[in-house]
């Protein structure tokens, strides 16, 4: 394509260039990572952690991978602050405004009047796996929306948001993106929910402050043995996050994130997320939306 970064064959002499990540360096990492972060590293993903961790070893100023991971398992304060790091760089933060739009029009169509009939007047959602803020801003809108066009039905929400990643969570806190990140949004919820910057070269927008006061950040690690967050959710958002788990892993996640759902209150996972073969109390009321029972 020509708009690739390198050819097929520069790109062999870009990676034979560099320091190399070996077979028993890569089982090293990829088995803690699965243990600590639930991400599968299958044998695939040894050239994409060998590149990403690239990063990490220019930081350190280190030539090998040796020495990167003689650091990264020392023990002690350093070496948490480089685990942290490493999983900023190896776990995928792809996200979007209104990625699957499906889930926000099942929002507005059929969960939030519903749950306006259960009587809430207030919808506490949780974005779990929320990467760069985008997908809990996109909910701070859907709720907006619903209130402004349909009053005196859901009169106040609120939006937890949380990741595993302190870089995403630093991004989404900021809220600030390119303008192209909202090119598919119509007109009129650009003007209503996002400043523009003055920068032609560099065009940017932040978020509305009246829908970042309505989100809260935390970092929360799925593999966590139970998730500490306040009060009951009405909805949560868990999507484009299990895909990268073993299905025991995904199973477990599900049951923990549920836990802090109400009866009737809504699931919505990745559009290639199922809980087929899975024992839990939810029941599925469109593609990979699912009530609780
Ligand atoms: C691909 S993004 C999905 C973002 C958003 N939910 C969406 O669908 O657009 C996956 C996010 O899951 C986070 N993640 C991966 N493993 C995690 C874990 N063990 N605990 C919490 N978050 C995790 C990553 O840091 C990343 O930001």
């Amino acid at each position: 394509m020509a708009n690739e970064p390198f050819t097929p064959e520069e790109k062999k002499v870009f990676l034979a260039s560099q320091p190399e990540l070996s077979k028993a360096q890569f089982d090293a990492i990829a088995e803690f990572i699965q243990s600590n972060v639930g991400i599968k590293m299958p044998e695939q993903k040894q050239i994409m952690v060998q590149s990403r961790l690239l990063s990490r070893l220019k930081a350190l100023k280190m030539s090998n991978f040796d020495d990167y991971i003689a650091y990264v398992f020392a023990g002690g304060p350093q070496s948490d602050e480089e685990i942290a790091l490493m999983i900023n760089v190896i776990t995928t933060n792809l996200t979007n405004f209104f990625r699957e739009k499906q889930h926000f029009e099942y929002m507005t169509e059929k969960a939030l009047p519903e749950l306006a009939e259960l009587g809430y007047k207030d919808v506490n959602i949780w974005s779990a796996g929320c990467s760069s803020g985008e997908e809990p801003y996109t909910l701070s809108i859907v709720m907006q929306e619903f209130m402004r066009t349909k009053p005196n039905t859901i009169s106040g929400y609120s939006v937890l948001a949380t990741d595993i990643s302190s870089n995403v969570l630093g991004k989404a806190m900021n809220a600030v993106y390119p303008m192209e990140s909202v090119a598919d949004l119509s007109m009129e919820l650009k003007k209503r929910y996002f400043l523009k910057s003055k920068d032609k070269e560099n065009p940017l927008v932040r978020v509305k402050p009246e829908l970042r006061s309505k989100v809260e950040f935390q970092r929360l690690n799925f593999m966590d043995s139970s998730y500490p967050i306040k009060g009951e959710k009405q909805i949560i958002f868990c999507r484009n996050v299990l895909i990268y788990f073993d299905k025991p892993t995904q199973e477990a996640v599900i049951r923990k994130l549920i836990s802090h759902l109400v009866p009737g209150g809504y699931l919505f996972l990745g559009h290639s997320e199922t809980i087929f073969g899975m024992d839990l109390p939810l029941k599925t009321v469109a593609p990979t939306s699912f009530k609780k029972i």
